[in-house]
C-alpha cells in the first residue's frame, strides 16, 4: 500500500536529525508531497523526474567522519535544486570544495543573522535585513564552496546562508523547519515554489480517493480484518476500508475490561450502528483480570496484556475463515528510521503495546493505508471520511489501558473506582471547554490509602492522581495549569461522589523527567 507515488515531490535525505520529520511536515503543510529517505538507502535512481528538489537534513555527525555517513554522492550531481540544512549545508559545502571544521564558538538556540545579499531563497525572509534563527551546531563552514556566495551571516558563522544560484544549490546553517526560526516556513516555501517550481499537489481530500482506490486494487474481493481500539488511527483505517470494501471488512474490538467507562458502548454505537461496519465485539474482561491477578510489575502487565490480546484476536480471526489481509494503522513516523543513523539504540523506557502489527504467525498480508501520513494528517483524513470531530479529537489512550494507571496489583474494585474518577474528570474538562486545550488527561489510582474525615467519621481510602498535559507529539510534555476553582471543583466532585477515594492530587511533573503515563 502506498500513496500515489507519481506525485511530484521534495525528497528529504535523512542524516539523522531529530527535526527531519518536521521538514516533511512543513512541506506538506504548504501543500506539496514530501518523502523522507535514509541517506544510506538513497540511490541515484530514486531521483526520477517526480523529484523536484532535494533537502539534505541535519544530523548528529561530523562531515569529516566520512565513514559514518556513506551515501550515493551522485544524488547531489543530478542538476536538481538542493537545500542543505545544518549538517546538510556542511555536506553540500564540503562536496563542492568548501571546508568545514569545529567552530570556536558553537551556536545553540536563537541567533541573530544579518542579510548580505539577496536571492530567491530569502524573499520576504528578513525584516530590515535581520532576523532570528534557531541554530544547533558545533561545526561550521569556514571556506566557501566554489561558485557560492554569502547571503547571510551571524556573528560567529560567516556562511550562515549560502547560494549558488546558477545550479540552484542553497545551504543554511540553521533550522528553518522549527517554529523558533522567524519566517522559517517562508524560506522553505521559497525553496519549493520559487526554486524547485513544484506545484501544490497534496491535499487529504484527494488522498482519500487515492487511498480508497489503492485499497480496492490491493485486496480485490478478499476479506480483511482490522483490530479496532476505538482510537483515532484504527478508527480512520476502519472507515477507509469500510468505504473501499464495505462488508468484506471485519473489525475485531476486544473489551479488555481496562477501557474507559462506557468506551465499549460508544465504539459499538459508532461502528456498528452509525457506520454500519461489520464489528465483532469480544468481551474478554474476565480473561484479562484473571491473567493479571497479583501482577504488579508494569512490564509484566504490558506483556500479559499484549499476549492475551493476540491470542483472542487470533481466535476470532480464525473463525472468519479465508481471511487474507490484516489492516493496521501504522503511521509515517513509525516507518522512518532516522534515529538509527548514529547506530545508537534509544534505551527502552517502556515496551509499548500497540494492537497493530502483532499477529505475525497468521500469515496475513498487511494493509497499511496510513503509513505515509503524520498524525495530524490522519486526523484531517478522518474528518474527510465523515468521522465525528469528537472521535477525531480524542485524547490518546494506551493499549494496556487502565492497567498502567493502577500501579500495583489490579482488582475489579480498583478498576471500578478508577473508571468513575476518570469519567468525572474528562466530563468536567469537556463541560468547561478545556478538553481540546489539553493533549491528554486521565485519572489514576495510586496504591496507597490515606486517612480522611467525612461527616465526622474517619475514612481510610485510595489516593486519586489527576494528570493533564500539553504536548506536540507525546515525546515531551508539560503539565496543564488549571485555575484553582476548577481543580477544587473536580477534587470535591471525585471525593464526594466516589466511595473509595478520599484524596485527590494533581501531577505537576513534565516529561522528561517523568513520563506521561505512571507505568
Ligand atoms: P509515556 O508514558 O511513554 O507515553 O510518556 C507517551 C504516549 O504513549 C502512550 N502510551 C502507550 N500507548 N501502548 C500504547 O498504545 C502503550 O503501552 C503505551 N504506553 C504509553 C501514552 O498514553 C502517551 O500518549
Amino acid at each position: 500500500m502506498s500513496l500515489d507515488l507519481s506525485l511530484d515531490k521534495i525528497l528529504i535525505v535523512d542524516f539523522g536529525s531529530q527535526f527531519t520529520q518536521l521538514i516533511a511536515r512543513r512541506i506538506r503543510e504548504l501543500g506539496v508531497f514530501s518523502e523522507i529517505i535514509n541517506h544510506k538507502k538513497v540511490k541515484s535512481n530514486d531521483i526520477d523526474n517526480t523529484v523536484k528538489g532535494i533537502i539534505l537534513s541535519g544530523g548528529p555527525l561530523n562531515v569529516y567522519e566520512i565513514k559514518k555517513y556513506s551515501f550515493d554522492k551522485k544524488i547531489i550531481e543530478k542538476k536538481i535544486p538542493i537545500l542543505g540544512i545544518c549538517f546538510g549545508h556542511q555536506i553540500l559545502s564540503k562536496f563542492y570544495g568548501g571546508k568545514v571544521k569545529q567552530s570556536k564558538n558553537r551556536e545553540f538556540g536563537l541567533v541573530n543573522i544579518q542579510k548580505k545579499k539577496t536571492c530567491l531563497l530569502v524573499k520576504n525572509f528578513f525584516k530590515k535585513n535581520r532576523t532570528k534563527v534557531w541554530m544547533s551546531h558545533a561545526d561550521q563552514v569556514f571556506k566557501l564552496p566554489k561558485n557560492f556566495k554569502v547571503i547571510a551571516s551571524s556573528q560567529n558563522s560567516k556562511f550562515t546562508i549560502i547560494a549558488d544560484e546558477t545550479r540552484n544549490f542553497y545551504g543554511v546553517q540553521f533550522h528553518p523547519e522549527v517554529t523558533h526560526t522567524d519566517n522559517g516556513k517562508v524560506l522553505i516555501s521559497n525553496f519549493i515554489f520559487l526554486i524547485c517550481k513544484t506545484k501544490k499537489n497534496w491535499s487529504l481530500k484527494n488522498q482519500k480517493f487515492e487511498l480508497i482506490k489503492e485499497i480496492k486494487s490491493q485486496v480485490g474481493n478478499n476479506k480483511v480484518i482490522c483490530a479496532l481500539s476505538g482510537g483515532v488511527d484504527s478508527s480512520v483505517v476502519a472507515q477507509l476500508l469500510n468505504k473501499a470494501i464495505g462488508k468484506k471488512l471485519y473489525c475485531i474490538f476486544v473489551n479488555t475490561g481496562l477501557l474507559r467507562k462506557n468506551e465499549e458502548k460508544q465504539v459499538i454505537a459508532t461502528f456498528k450502528k452509525k457506520l454500519r461496519i461489520n464489528l465483532i465485539y469480544v468481551n474478554a474482561e474476565k480473561e484479562f483480570i484473571k491473567n493479571l491477578k497479583n501482577i504488579s510489575d508494569p512490564e509484566k502487565k504490558r506483556k500479559i496484556i499484549g499476549k492475551l490480546f493476540i491470542k483472542i484476536f487470533e481466535r476470532y480471526a480464525k473463525k472468519l475463515k479465508n481471511v487474507k489481509f490484516l489492516a493496521q494503522g501504522t503511521l509515517y513516523p513509525d516507518l522512518i528510521e532516522s534515529k538509527s543513523v548514529t547506530g545508537s539504540q534509544t534505551s527502552k523506557i517502556k515496551s509499548h503495546h500497540n494492537v497493530g502489527g502483532l499477529p505475525k504467525k497468521m500469515n496475513l498480508k498487511l494493509v497499511e493505508p496510513l503509513k505515509f501520513l503524520f498524525k495530524d494528517e490522519v486526523r484531517k483524513l478522518g474528518l474527510e471520511l465523515n468521522l465525528s470531530k469528537e472521535m477525531i479529537k480524542r485524547h490518546p489512550f494506551p493499549g494496556p489501558g487502565l492497567a498502567i494507571r493502577i500501579p500495583g496489583v489490579i482488582t475489579n474494585e480498583k478498576i471500578k473506582i478508577l473508571k468513575e474518577a476518570d469519567f468525572y474528570f474528562i466530563k468536567a474538562l469537556k463541560d468547561h471547554g478545556l478538553y481540546n486545550k489539553i493533549w491528554q488527561a486521565y485519572a489514576a489510582l495510586l496504591p496507597i490509602k490515606t486517612v480522611g474525615v467525612m461527616g465526622d467519621n474517619r475514612t481510610y481510602e485510595y489516593l486519586c492522581l489527576l494528570r493533564a498535559i500539553t504536548s506536540e507529539d507525546g515525546m515531551t510534555a508539560d503539565f496543564y495549569y488549571f485555575k484553582k476553582s476548577f481543580i477544587q471543583m473536580i477534587s470535591s466532585k471525585i471525593v464526594n461522589s466516589i466511595r473509595g477515594i478520599n484524596r485527590v492530587v494533581y501531577d505537576v511533573t513534565s516529561k522528561p523527567p517523568s513520563t506521561i503515563e505512571l507505568e
